[in-house]
This record gives structure tokens, sequence and C-alpha cells, in this order.
């Protein structure tokens, strides 16, 4: 069943000018971009983003890492998105991650990994919800 997940290019990728590679690799993988657009949050906004992380050791570190360039939050959308999104960024820490996921090509570290995916329905929902109006999904 078609299903919608929230992702975001990370402040790393960007700078490195990974952007258009990584969107190939989503692109080719079957997923259809529903919402793009680059932007730049304050360290306030990647706060509410992150709140369930909150009381993590790493969470002033990630938010102030979030919130030190532009980033490029995608809404995309096929079957099993969630899941198979996930799949295809690979795990956290790049040095985990499997060949041919895009933390493996892109990531630099477990913190300046690349992207960023939904791992639940409403994660997502609420995900997307944070970034975009309907109106930008299309
Ligand atoms: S968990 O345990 O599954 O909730 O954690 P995880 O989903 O792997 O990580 C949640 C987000 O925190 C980031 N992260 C870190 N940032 C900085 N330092 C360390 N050590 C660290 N560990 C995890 C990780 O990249 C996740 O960010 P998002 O944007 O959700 O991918």
């Amino acid at each position: 069943m078609s299903e919608r997940t929230f992702s975001i290019i990370k402040p790393d990728a960007v700078r490195k000018g990974y952007t258009a590679a990584i969107l190939a690799e989503i692109e080719k993988a079957g997923f259809k971009i529903v919402g793009l657009k680059k932007i730049s949050i304050s360290k306030v906004q990647a706060e509410g983003f992150y709140a369930v992380h909150s009381a993590r050791p790493f969470f002033d570190s990630l938010t102030t890492f979030m919130s030190s360039g532009s980033i490029v939050p995608l809404v995309l959308e096929k079957d099993n998105a969630i899941a198979d999104l996930r799949k295809l960024m690979g795990a956290t820490n790049p040095a985990n991650a499997e060949e041919g996921t895009i933390r493996k090509k892109f990531a630099g570290s477990i913190e300046e990994n690349a992207i960023h995916g939904s791992d639940a329905p409403e994660t997502a929902a609420f995900e997307i919800g944070y970034f975009f109006a309907g109106y930008e999904l299309a």
C-alpha cells in the first residue's frame, strides 16, 4: 500500500554537494518526491523536531548540527516507504552501514550521517506536518 515518509538531507551532505546524488538514489529506489525544499532552521526549530530525543546525551550537539547549515526536507511516497527508506539509508553509524546504502556512500560519522528518515507512521505524520503545509505536497 502506498505510504508517505519524511526525510531530511542533513547539513553535512548539503555542504559537501551531495544533494542531487542523494535525490537520484532516492528516485532510483522508486520513491516519488511529493515535497521538497531547501531551508535552514534555528536551534529552537531543531529542538522541536527532535523533542523525542531531548533526554539523550547528544541532543545539544545534534540540534546544533542540524541548525548549522541548509537542509533539504523531503516527503517521499511509495509502497512500504517508511521501512524501505530506512533500508536505503543504512545504519545510523555509517561505519556499520551496508554497502550500497546512502550513509555508506555519503555519511562521515554517527552525527554527520547525511540523511534522516521517519521510523514509524505516527512519526512520519508529525514530521511531515512540522516542515510542510498541505499545499506544498504535490
Ligand atoms: S535510536 O536509539 O534508534 O533512537 O537512535 P537513532 O534513531 O539511531 O538516533 C536518533 C537520532 O540521533 C542521531 N544520533 C546521534 N547524533 C549525535 N551523536 C550521536 N552519538 C548520535 N546517535 C544518534 C541520529 O543520527 C538520529 O538522527 P536522525 O535525524 O533521526 O537520523
